[in-house]
């Protein structure tokens, strides 16, 4: 009888252990810890835009904002780009060809020298185009695949309890090439 039930609770435990993928790896407290940059784990971008659109002679790609806008404004912005930008804009009618701030955009701080042209008051507010471009297609996005798609790779959440008010929401910026 008291074999016939410890055998029940091994057999039980088991169906249990397998039922919830446990069978061999023990998860810890600290691998199921998502790593938020800036906020359980240090921020490899801390200036936002810049950190990743930036020259990458490795492996021969250029992936700066002014090098971006200055083949937009001359050889036309690539469709896809101006599919999404259309549909987070809906008000603007696009020509698909950028005015060419490349210089402004290789020397101020971004993306604070785009928001003169897309506040969030005009009829092209860079947010909703970034939220798509960083975001629509999910898993087969390379920000959410090589970056997580942490909200916290773009914006800071003040969290200093020192200097009340606390809590908001902001924009990480930076220069390109610094
Ligand atoms: C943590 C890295 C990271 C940060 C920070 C980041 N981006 Fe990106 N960005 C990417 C990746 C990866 C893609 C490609 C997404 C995809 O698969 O469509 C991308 C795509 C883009 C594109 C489209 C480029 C193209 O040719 O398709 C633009 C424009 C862009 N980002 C602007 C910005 C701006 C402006 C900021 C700052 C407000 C910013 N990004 C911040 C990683 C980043
Ligand atoms: C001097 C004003 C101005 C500045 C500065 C500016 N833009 Fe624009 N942007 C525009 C205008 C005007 C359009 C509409 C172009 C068109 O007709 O297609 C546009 C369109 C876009 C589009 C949609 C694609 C396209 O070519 O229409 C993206 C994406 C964009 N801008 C991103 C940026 C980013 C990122 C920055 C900062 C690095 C920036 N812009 C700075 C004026 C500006
Ligand atoms: C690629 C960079 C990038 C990422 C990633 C990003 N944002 Fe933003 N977001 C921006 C920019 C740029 C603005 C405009 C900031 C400004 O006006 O100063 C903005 C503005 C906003 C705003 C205010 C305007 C609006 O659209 O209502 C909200 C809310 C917001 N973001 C939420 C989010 C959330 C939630 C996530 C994660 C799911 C996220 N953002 C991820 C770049 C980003």
């Amino acid at each position: 009888m008291w074999k016939k039930t410890a055998i029940g609770i091994v057999l039980g435990a088991l169906v249990v252990a397998f039922a919830f993928g446990v069978g061999t790896t023990v998860l810890t407290q600290e691998e199921e810890v998502p790593a938020i940059p800036g906020i359980t784990v240090e921020d490899d971008h801390p200036n936002g835009c810049v950190n990743c659109h930036r020259e990458r002679p490795d492996i021969g790609r250029d992936f700066r904002l002014s090098t971006y806008i200055e083949e937009w404004a001359t050889e036309g912005t690539p469709e896809e780009i101006l599919e999404l930008a259309q549909a987070a804009w809906p008000e603007a009618s696009l020509s698909g060809k950028h005015p060419n701030v490349a210089e402004m955009t290789a020397t101020r701080e971004l993306p604070t020298a785009c928001m003169t042209c897309h506040s969030e008051e005009g009829d092209k507010p860079l947010s909703s185009y970034l939220h798509l471009q960083h975001f629509a297609g999910g898993a087969e996005n390379h920000f959410v695949t090589l970056y997580g798609g942490y909200c916290t790779q773009c914006h800071s959440v003040d969290l200093n309890l020192e200097e009340p008010p606390a809590g908001g929401i902001g924009i990480k910026t930076g220069k390109e090439g610094e």
